[in-house]
């Protein structure tokens, strides 16, 4: 006799696939304005936490926390910064942007902000299914769109109004928008970051981002007490490679003799390589799927605009999806892809733009270094130039 496993099926407003800082922010957003919603995640609560992404927050992504009152800890731990510096191999270039635009960034790292919005979910009434297995989306280009699943073996049915895509470069959403209405834009860069963390106090109260003769690098920070750096190392290396001491040396060759005499020394507690990505996809809503976040753009991290997008998005998102459930209104959704581009294509102008300056690419000559060291020398001496520079970095008008 063959046995039938009955699927399980549940209602809901919004289907969130992937519990990201996008999936999470969202689901905290539309609870408190009284959207239902589930967010599914593949992987384990564990691996969710403990992800060491970038940590500069931009107003918006400060905003959206402030509106959940999830702010406590952002505002006590979160470090204001009011600018940030280049350097060019001789001098340090300091973008002073609180006073070139008025505003400033917060450095607090996204594994705290993912902390913050997973610890909150269950007094918000936020219901975050971890372990979903085999997520799939269906029926996408109508309006009755439905989430399959396995969790403990059993499948699972979601049936929606809305999905929301927030399941980052490699989840399922946005390979359910059909190729015939899909662009990709994509630039893959030649070097990765090479990332180190360490409980060693920064070398400098601000950031630096270093353009010299042997590579990239940043001095970064998540506190008083715990320092993130970067360099940047051509994508044949390997980790294993790279000794804590040898990621020392080179730090304190990159950054300048001033830098690196302020360096801490001090055991990686996290060492990895990343490649460095230009990616757009678009549109952004296929029917009921809109994505949000990294499912639909990808940026090199120099302008540590990846988590700060990914609040741009959710923010149109949840303006969207909270007009069509109280209003009936469905011209956010209908403008959603285009409103979240038009911020989306800024920000990767931004990111391109500080990458091709701040790094020595293989292929480049003796006219592209000249390049570098005009524009270097052009910010140095132009307030528009920094004000330009400056606005970008603390993130354009959402
Ligand atoms: N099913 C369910 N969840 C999935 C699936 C799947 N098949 N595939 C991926 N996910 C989950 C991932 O495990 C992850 O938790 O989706 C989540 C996506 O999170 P992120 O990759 O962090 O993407 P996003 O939330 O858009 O955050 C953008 O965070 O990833 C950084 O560089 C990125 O800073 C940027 C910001
Ligand atoms: C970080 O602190 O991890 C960081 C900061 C700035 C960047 C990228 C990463 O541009």
């Amino acid at each position: 006799m063959q046995q039938f496993m009955k699927t399980q099926v549940m209602k809901t407003q919004v289907c969130i696939i992937g519990a990201g800082p996008a999936g999470l922010l969202l689901g905290h957003l539309l609870r408190a304005e009284g959207v239902d919603c589930v967010v599914l995640e593949a992987r384990k609560p564990d691996y969710v936490r403990s992800r060491i992404r970038a940590g500069v927050l931009e107003n918006i992504t400060v905003s959206l926390m402030e509106r959940l009152g999830l702010d406590a800890r952002l505002k006590t731990e979160g470090l204001p910064h009011d600018g940030f510096n280049l350097a060019d191999g001789e001098r340090l270039i300091r973008i002073d942007i609180a006073d070139l635009v008025g505003q400033n960034v917060c450095v607090y790292g996204q594994t705290e902000i993912t902390a913050d919005l997973m610890d909150a979910a269950e007094d918000r009434g936020l219901q975050v299914n971890y372990e979903a297995e085999s997520v799939a989306l269906h029926d996408v280009g109508g309006d009755a769109p439905y989430v399959t699943y396995t969790q403990g073996g059993v499948e699972q049915r979601v049936d929606c109004r809305f999905i929301a895509g927030c399941d980052g470069f490699h989840g399922p959403s946005r390979k359910a928008i059909p190729a015939s209405v899909a662009q990709e834009f994509e630039l893959v860069y030649p070097f990765g970051w090479l990332g180190i963390l360490a409980d060693v106090p920064p070398c400098n109260h601000e950031l630096i981002y270093a353009n010299h003769e042997r590579g990239f690098a940043l001095a970064s920070m998540r506190s008083a007490t715990r320092s993130r750096y970067y360099i940047d190392v051509p994508l044949t290396e390997r980790i294993e490679d790279w000794s804590d001491d040898r990621v020392w040396d080179e730090l304190a060759v990159r950054l300048g003799p001033e830098a690196a005499a302020k360096i801490t020394r001090g055991p990686a507690l996290e060492k990895s390589i990343a490649p460095l990505r230009s990616y757009v996809f678009a549109p952004m809503r296929h029917g009921s799927l809109l994505l949000c976040g990294d499912a639909a753009h990808i940026v090199p991290p120099t302008g540590a605009k990846g988590l700060n997008l990914a609040a741009s998005d959710v923010h149109y998102a949840c303006a969207a999806l909270v007009g069509y459930f109280r209003s009936a209104d469905n011209d956010g959704i209908a403008a959603y892809s285009n409103k979240a581009l038009a911020r989306v294509w800024k920000s990767e102008r931004f990111s391109w733009t500080l990458t091709k300056l701040m790094h020595r690419f293989p292929g480049d000559g003796p006219f592209e270094r000249a390049m570098q060291v005009a524009e270097l020398d052009y910010i140095a001496s132009s307030r528009a130039a920094q004000t330009s520079i400056a606005e970008n970095y603390v993130g354009l008008p959402v």
